[in-house]
Formats: structure tokens, sequence, C-alpha cells
């Protein structure tokens, strides 16, 4: 997979991009990451790319016109399956929607700041808005990062352990039961008898109605999405 990113701030990102996972993933040729400082594009003298709104107010906006160049660029070189925008007001971020994206080949994101971007970038290219809340942050370079981060882990070969991202909480519309590990008894807290029962079968059926009692108490919601 080929992610370009839109950003202000390539610095604060490139971070991100060099640790744990996803090194790895660039490392083994999976994933390719490649960043587009906004302020290359500025059609002004002071590098600028954000303007005063139409109309007043507090404030200011992304241009259309250093945003357009720079998207225009890039699609001139490859094929986009699809140009997400990071926004507060976009659709809500969700497994599902990263399992989806985990399955394309070119993601072009576009970091938001400011007030957000001329409405006309987002009628005419931007093909996928996504939040990752509802809060406001800084700029949209974190949930550019969330975002990647939830979709890179999914690439076959990325994880170590396949089984490890399909059992993770949310895969199969509910959250993951609870997990230990050595020692069996700390302070007298004790690990589940059944986990160290070696019966494959009967923890299974512990993880699971521990998963669906979670999911009853935490995230309630998914149970009726069943
Ligand atoms: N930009 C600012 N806030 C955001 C949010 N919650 N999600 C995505 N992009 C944002």
């Amino acid at each position: 997979m080929r992610i370009d990113i839109l950003t202000l701030f390539p610095n604060m990102m490139n971070m991100f991009f060099e640790e744990s996972i996803m090194k790895r993933a660039q490392k083994k040729g999976l994933l390719e990451v490649v960043f587009h400082d906004l302020h290359d594009y500025s059609t002004t003298r002071y590098g600028s790319v954000d303007d005063y709104p139409y109309g007043g107010g507090a404030g200011m906006v992304m241009g259309i016109e250093p945003l357009a160049a720079c998207i225009e660029k890039l699609q001139g070189e490859r094929a986009y399956d699809d140009i997400i925008y990071t926004a507060p007001d976009g659709e809500m971020l969700s497994q599902p929607m990263s399992n989806e994206l985990s399955l394309k080949e070119n993601l072009m994101v576009l970091c938001g700041h400011y007030k957000g971007v001329d409405e006309r970038i987002r009628e005419h290219f931007i093909t996928r808005e996504i939040s990752i809340g509802d809060y406001v942050l800084t700029g949209g370079e974190l949930a550019a990062a969330v975002i990647c981060d939830t979709v890179v882990r999914l690439i076959p070969g990325v994880i170590g352990d396949e089984q490890s991202a399909l059992s993770d909480s949310f895969q199969d519309g509910l959250v993951a039961p609870p997990e230990y590990t050595r020692p069996p008894e700390f302070r007298g807290w004790k690990v589940p008898d059944v986990l160290l029962s070696g019966n494959h079968a009967k923890i299974e059926q512990w993880r699971y109605e521990q998963a669906v009692e979670r999911t009853r108490q935490r995230r309630p919601h998914l149970l009726n999405e069943k």
C-alpha cells in the first residue's frame, strides 16, 4: 500500500512512521509513506497556504490553489482509491472502515488545519471524510496517524501473528475479553482457573462470554447493531 500524506507539518508525522509496526511495514516493502509539505505548493511570496474566510469571522481557511495543485500533481502520477480528508464532521472511524481501507492500493490523506479547507476542495477532490471522534484536534495530523495505524496493521504480513489482528476488539463486533499472563497468582489475585485448564473448547467459550459481557457493559450499541 502507498499512502501520500498532505500536511503543513511533515516533521510531526515523520516520527510516528519511523517506529515499531509502521517502520516494520515499510522495511518489509508492504507500505510506502510519502509526505507532501503543502507550503511547497503555496502561490504566495510568503509560502502561506491559508487565507481569510469570505464573509468574515475568526480563523483562517486552507486555500484552494495550493491544495488543488498538490492533489492534482499526485493524481497525475497514479490513480487513488480514496482521497481522505480528516475532519471532525467526517464519518466516524470504525473497525469495518479500517478493514475496508486496508484492502486499498493507493490512499491520499489531506490533514486539515485552521478552520478547515475551502469547501470546494471537499466537493471536487475528497472522496472520503473521516473523523476520529467528537472532539476537536488542533490539526488533522494526529487523526491521519490514527487512521493509518488502524489500517496498516491489517495489511497481511505487517503483524507477525495474523491471528492477532483478527482477534482484536471490534473485529467480531465485540470488545476483546480480558487477558492474563504469568504468574498464575500475584498478591492472592488469581488468573481464572479455566485459562489454566488446558481445555481449549472451554477457554473459547469463556472468552466469548466475557467478550459479550464486556460489550454489554461498555459498548452496548455494538450488540444492538448485530
Ligand atoms: N481535525 C480536527 N479534529 C478532528 C477529529 N476529531 N477527527 C479528524 N480530524 C480532525
